[in-house]
């Protein structure tokens, strides 16, 4: 199996990513790092213990990342998990005492796929110190569009800095809001899956209808997760970008893969099947 760190701020659909790789044998789920991001780092990373308990897995470690200020309670509710994180275990066990830059330090191999779904806070860190990351998958980021601001995606909106860090050095597979947008997750999806998982999405369909023309939920995580767990899944193509001071992807010149393509029919079943229980 391939090993896989996914560095998260849960986050209703960083819960999809982490129960898909959680519950899929083509990856081996090394360790859940933390950022702040949808909420503080605190709750960030209850959220993670507790998902892994929920999913069967207090072996995994949590460590703790980088902390700042959080902003998207109105999509993912005050604890970031619309409101219902106490529907999961607690999970005391989980916790990594140490640093997270020194996690990935030690822990990230040439096989190691990171996916970074959350601010590029600890990842640009780690590349700030030297780490290499063979294969670094992240979320974040749109092409001309953004969901936070008119130009800036969520992740890279919430620390232009790391995120500029990470395009510069980082050699990433970008899956940006371009793709992800379009990867609706349907009444019909949430109906199929794990009821403790679509019951964490009331607060994020409510916040989604108000704003758009369907019914569902935006699962940009899961989208990128899926990649590390079959690569091939989403059509890449090499594009020549950097960040600006907004946290907006600009046309520049660091060489860059973008997911721009997925048969998201497909891969919504692959999902559905992996998810339900
Ligand atoms: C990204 O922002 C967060 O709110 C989501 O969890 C996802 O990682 C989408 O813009
Ligand atoms: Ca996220």
């Amino acid at each position: 199996a391939i090993p896989l760190i996914i560095d998260t701020d849960p986050g209703v659909d960083d819960a999809f990513a982490i129960a898909l790789a959680a519950r899929s044998p083509e990856v081996e789920l090394v360790a859940l790092t933390t950022v702040f991001g949808n909420v503080s780092l605190e709750h960030t990373t209850r959220n993670a213990q507790r998902l892994l308990a929920h999913l069967g897995r207090t072996d995994v470690p949590v460590v703790r990342g980088a902390e700042g200020p959080s902003g998207a309670a109105d999509v993912h509710g005050e604890d970031g998990l619309g409101g219902r994180a106490h529907t999961l275990p607690e999970n005391d066990r989980a916790l990594h005492e140490g640093d997270v830059v020194e996690f990935f330090r030690e822990h990230v191999t040439a096989e190691t796929v990171v996916a970074a779904i959350g601010p590029q806070t600890n990842i640009a860190r780690a590349l700030e110190a030297g780490v290499e990351f063979p294969r670094l998958i992240v979320m974040g980021g749109g092409l001309g569009l953004g969901n936070t601001t008119e130009r800036a995606e969520f992740n890279f909106w919430a620390d232009p800095a790391a995120a500029r860090t990470v395009i510069r050095k980082g050699r990433p597979v970008v899956v940006p809001l371009n793709l992800t947008q379009r990867c609706i997750a349907d009444p019909a999806f949430l109906d199929a899956v794990d009821p403790v998982l679509s019951g964490l999405t009331d607060t994020y369909r409510a916040y989604l209808a108000g704003r758009s023309d369907y019914e569902g939920i935006l699962v940009h995580d899961a989208v990128a997760v899926a990649e590390a767990i079959i690569p091939g899944t989403l059509t890449l193509k090499t594009h020549l970008l950097d960040v600006d001071d907004e946290g907006a992807l600009v046309e520049g010149k660091h060489q860059v893969e973008v997911a721009e393509d997925t048969d998201w029919p497909a891969l919504k079943t692959f999902m559905e099947q992996r998810l339900s229980v």
